[in-house]
């Protein structure tokens, strides 16, 4: 061994450790999902979630109260409807659920919270299929597209900041984005969900809003897991019609794809944290199995991976640990 080269010495001191850190994590990284439920008061927990809830608009409020509390000022939002139908018409219903809780909380706090909406029919149609079905029940992509780019423009015109399509429909970004234009919010940017796997790690999130497909899969429309040039290819058409930034959707099993887009593009990348990773850590630490340091562990690899924001479940219960701490403490 050449005894002059000793990685460890950089290793032997906290201050040491932190100092020489290349990656962190931040607040400021965060965006939280929420979802909230059209019912009049209360909230219901999420049982595939734990800590997680439905909130109704009230609830909703109060929530957002805490997390501005604790510093955390993205959201994206989610929607449940009382009524679902085929082509699922609460979802761009100017008195739709995510609508009215737009404008709820920007009543009540004004440009404090950034709100930026999850854009798809799924959890609004009786289907659960994300977009408008033929006779033979396959999603038809272009009527869905113009569904979706009428969805995104009623969110922006009850007050949303952002939207993001999470369908993945060919040409939806340019639809929304001409949309948008066209009613005078050329100013509005989409962070479009590019690179978005079918995964079974959304398990959890489709207990929660009710949006598991009732026949079939999601195969014919979001991408295959053994495919990482797709992302390529869907990545450059998203590009070329206008998203401002862009998602790689899941996370943890999809670092490559986070650092492949990263090099490929000069858009700030999204990682998202997806249901079945923080449930699955969620459990492994109630269980005792590993530690709860085991989630920033997590997170800090998507960063690493090239992540700029990471959306994640995570993120409020973090906020409020580290406001516990001294942020940056050595360790
Ligand atoms: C809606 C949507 C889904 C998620 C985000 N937006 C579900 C899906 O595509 O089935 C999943 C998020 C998660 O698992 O945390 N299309």
């Amino acid at each position: 061994m050449n005894t002059n080269l000793r990685p460890r010495r950089l290793r032997g001191n906290p201050i040491l450790r932190q100092m020489i850190r290349e990656t962190r994590l931040e607040l400021e990284d965060f965006i939280y999902p929420l979802f909230v439920e059209e019912m009049e008061t209360g909230r219901k927990s999420i049982d595939s979630m734990p800590g997680m809830y439905r909130h109704s608009i009230p609830s909703l409020v109060e929530e957002c109260g805490e997390l501005i509390e604790a510093g955390i000022n993205k959201l994206i939002l989610f929607g449940i409807p009382k009524i679902k139908d085929p082509v699922g018409s609460q979802g761009y219903d100017d008195r739709g659920i995510v609508q009215e809780a737009i404008r709820a909380l920007r009543k009540v706090y004004g440009g404090k919270l950034y709100l930026i909406t999850d854009v798809c029919l799924c959890e609004y149609t009786s289907h659960g299929h994300c977009g408008l079905l033929n006779e033979v029940g396959s999603v038809e992509n272009d009527p869905t597209v113009a569904l979706l780019a009428k969805t995104a423009l009623s969110h922006v015109k009850a007050g949303a900041d952002m939207v993001a399509p999470s369908d993945m429909m060919d040409g939806r970004v340019d639809g929304i984005r001409r949309s948008l234009d066209e009613s005078g919010y050329s100013h509005i940017p989409i962070m479009s969900y590019s690179v978005k796997y079918a995964s079974s790690f959304y398990g959890p999130f489709r207990q929660a809003a009710g949006s598991a497909p009732s026949f079939g899969d999601r195969k014919t429309y979001q991408m295959d897991p053994a495919n990482s040039r797709e992302a390529l290819k869907e990545l450059e058409l998203d590009l070329d019609e206008g998203a401002d930034l862009v998602i790689v959707k899941p996370a943890l099993s999809y670092l490559d794809i986070v650092s492949k887009v990263k090099e490929a593009c000069k858009v700030p990348v999204v990682a998202y944290n997806v249901s079945g990773e923080f449930s699955m850590l969620k459990l492994a630490i109630a269980q005792g199995l590993m530690n709860p340091e085991v989630i920033e562990e997590s997170l800090l690899s998507m960063k690493r991976a090239g992540a700029d924001l990471i959306i994640t479940y995570f993120a409020k219960e973090l906020a409020q640990t580290w406001k516990g701490e001294r942020r940056h403490e050595s360790k």
